[in-house]
């Protein structure tokens, strides 16, 4: 039985692919600062979850958590960078540099870290990673300033990753999703009002949709590597350059 890792399975893609990959009978270890939907999911998902309650910007407790791991789940072949966030939609002159450091020191410096932390382990047991980026990578919006600017990070880091484990069986892709309905608009904006009405008759994309989607590219054959994958829900497209007109 495989073993993958996830980060941030407390709520919306995390979570999903939690049950995904338990349900395509995968191990999982899941992480998250909220215990009590750590236990909660522990009960739905039974013995083949273990759950880690850290906040993945602390190192230590992050390393001792790892490192504590029950033999049944020490061997991990996939770690799914999940846990991220973005904060404020302000632009760049208005937006608060707490909120940028935050979404740096997660999406960009946690991610990194725990993905140094386990190369090891994953080279030797020719594993996989997948890395939650996002169409935010790949196309500027106002207000996306520094979160985008972490996800290009993300895509980056994962295309530089395959250059350097050529040859060692390691496979890795960079998810790039756009709208999906999670507690991402919640945690951005801190209003569900404004969420709902984000996602309203968008007919957006579910965490399921994207758990899915990480199944599949976990389970094609080990010759093949899905560099990056963008998705948007129909009702999603791009918008025209923005022009302003002087006076
Ligand atoms: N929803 C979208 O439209 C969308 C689109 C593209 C990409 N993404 C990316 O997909 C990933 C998952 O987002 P989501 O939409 O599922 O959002 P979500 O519903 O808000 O879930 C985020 C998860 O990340 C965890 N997390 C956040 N900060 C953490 C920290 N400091 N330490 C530990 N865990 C932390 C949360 O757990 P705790 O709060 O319990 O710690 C939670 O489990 C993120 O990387 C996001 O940037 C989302």
């Amino acid at each position: 039985m495989p073993t993958a890792l996830i980060t941030g399975v407390t709520a919306g893609i995390g979570e999903a692919a939690a049950r995904a990959f338990v349900g395509a009978g995968w191990k999982v270890i899941g992480t998250g600062r909220r215990a009590d939907r750590l236990a909660a999911l522990k009960d739905e998902l039974g013995e083949a979850l273990h759950t880690l309650e850290f906040d993945i910007r602390d190192e230590a407790a992050r390393d001792a958590a790892l490192d504590g791991l029950p033999e049944a789940f020490r061997d991990i072949d996939l770690l799914i960078n999940n846990a991220g966030l973005a904060l404020g939609l302000e632009p760049a002159q208005a937006a608060k540099l707490s909120n940028w450091t935050t979404m740096i020191d997660t999406n960009i410096a946690s991610l990194v870290s725990i993905t140094h932390k386990l190369l090891p382990a994953l080279v030797a047991r020719k594993g996989a990673i997948i890395n939650l980026s996002s169409v935010a990578a790949n196309y500027p919006y106002p207000g996306g300033n520094v979160y985008g600017a972490t996800k290009a990070f993300v895509r980056q880091f994962s295309l530089n990753l395959r250059s350097d484990l050529i040859g060692s069986g390691v496979r890795v892709c960079s998810i790039e999703p756009g709208m999906v309905e999670t507690e991402f608009t919640l945690v951005r904006t801190g209003s569900r009002e404004t969420s709902d009405q984000l996602y309203g008759g968008v007919n957006p994309m579910t965490a399921e949709d994207i758990a899915a989607t990480m199944l599949w590219v976990a389970q094609q054959p080990p010759h093949l590597n899905i560099n990056a994958l963008e998705l948007m829900p129909v009702n999603q497209a791009w918008s025209p350059f923005l022009v302003h007109r002087e006076g």
